[in-house]
């Protein structure tokens, strides 16, 4: 019988400070999150340097807790996992270094995990991820659409040309004066409204490509023009025609790479997946393609360790090491 495997896992990239220890890249044995959201709620958007300092701060409070909670002993970790990459950079370096001092202290393989690989991976811890599958990876720094045939293999078959999706939640949000975080309170407040402002339907061609830049301008110029006009926005309806255009042209890129290429499950990745619109439209396309539909639950859609640790598994049976002078990136690709 093979020897579980248990992983220490880290995430630091953006504005919540976690580590998780999971065992064979699926079981969430312990997880700890400490939010800054609080924080950075007073400033309307996360502030890099605020973030570094704030993970420097809870690091070695976020382990004790793990630990303790999961009554566990660093020497019986097998690897120690961080996300080293895309991200912000001072909030990643305190990770990072973590993990190093980590692997120093206690002899154990380093392995550097990139976030939208995590995010991905995070299905492991739900369902099992049955290649080849479609990946619509959807957050605040990126919307792509990613074919995988395997562990690792990642083949990006679209991406935006300009904004990210999360990215412009978060500036409608912002716009119509809603408060922070942006993306799901645009969504509580489309769930009260009807659709009745006009907006573009988004990048009608062929290739899998997105845009949300025109989506963007319209909604910033409509309430500008109502704005002149004297007329009141109703925040509810533009939340809910903002969201139905967005959403719309996730639904038939994915639906066109659908027709182009034969998969087992259609997966949705990365913070925009926590948006219960979304799910249901995918699910609509999962169905009609007669493919399975994965989406991990709520708690490991937003940022977390756990799904670091479940990326890092199939990297662990690879002996896919990293070294120690490793560096964190603010951008890289996945491949
Ligand atoms: O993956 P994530 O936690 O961080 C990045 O790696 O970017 O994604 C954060 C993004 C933010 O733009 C946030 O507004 C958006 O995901 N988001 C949502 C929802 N929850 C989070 N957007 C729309 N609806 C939601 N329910
Ligand atoms: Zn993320």
């Amino acid at each position: 019988m093979n020897k579980d495997i248990y992983i220490l896992a880290i995430e630091t990239s953006c504005d919540e400070t976690s580590i998780s220890i999971v065992k064979n890249g699926n079981e969430d044995i312990a997880t700890v999150v400490l939010s800054q959201i609080d924080i950075h709620t007073e400033y309307g958007g996360v502030v890099p340097e605020i973030a570094s300092r704030m993970h420097c701060e809870n690091i070695t409070i976020a382990l004790e807790r793990l630990l303790l909670n999961a009554n566990f002993k660093i020497e019986n970790i097998d690897a120690i996992a961080v996300t080293y990459a895309p991200g912000l950079l001072g909030s990643l370096l305190v990770g990072l270094e973590f993990a190093k001092t980590l692997c120093l202290v206690y002899n154990k393989p380093l392995i550097k995990v990139h976030h939208i690989a995590s995010h991905i991976y995070a299905n492991n811890l739900v369902n099992k991820i049955k290649f080849p599958i479609l990946a619509l990876v959807v957050s605040g720094g990126h919307t792509e659409l990613i074919l995988m045939n395997n562990d690792y293999d990642f083949q990006i078959l679209g991406k935006t040309l300009d904004d990210a999706i999360g990215e412009v939640f978060d500036k409608v949000a912002r716009v119509l004066d809603l408060p922070y975080p942006g993306g799901p309170n645009v969504e509580k407040y489309a769930l009260n409204g009807k659709d009745t402002y006009e907006l573009p339907k988004l990048m009608n061609n062929e290739t899998l490509d997105f845009s949300y830049s025109g989506l963007k301008s319209a909604v910033i110029n409509l309430i500008h023009k109502e704005n002149v006009k004297g007329n009141p926005i109703n925040k509810y309806d533009l939340s809910y025609s903002f969201q139905s255009s967005a959403v719309e042209q996730l639904e038939r890129k994915t639906d066109q790479a659908l027709t182009k290429y034969r998969v087992n499950q259609l997966i949705v990745a990365g913070g925009v997946s926590a948006n219960q619109y979304l799910k249901e439209q995918l699910a609509i396309i999962a169905n009609k393609h007669k493919i399975d539909f994965l989406v991990p639950p709520l708690k490991y859609c937003t940022d977390n360790a756990t799904m670091v640790g479940a990326a890092a598994y199939p990297l662990f049976l690879k002996k896919d090491f990293a070294k120690f002078d490793l560096n964190a990136l603010s951008k890289a690709d996945l491949n």
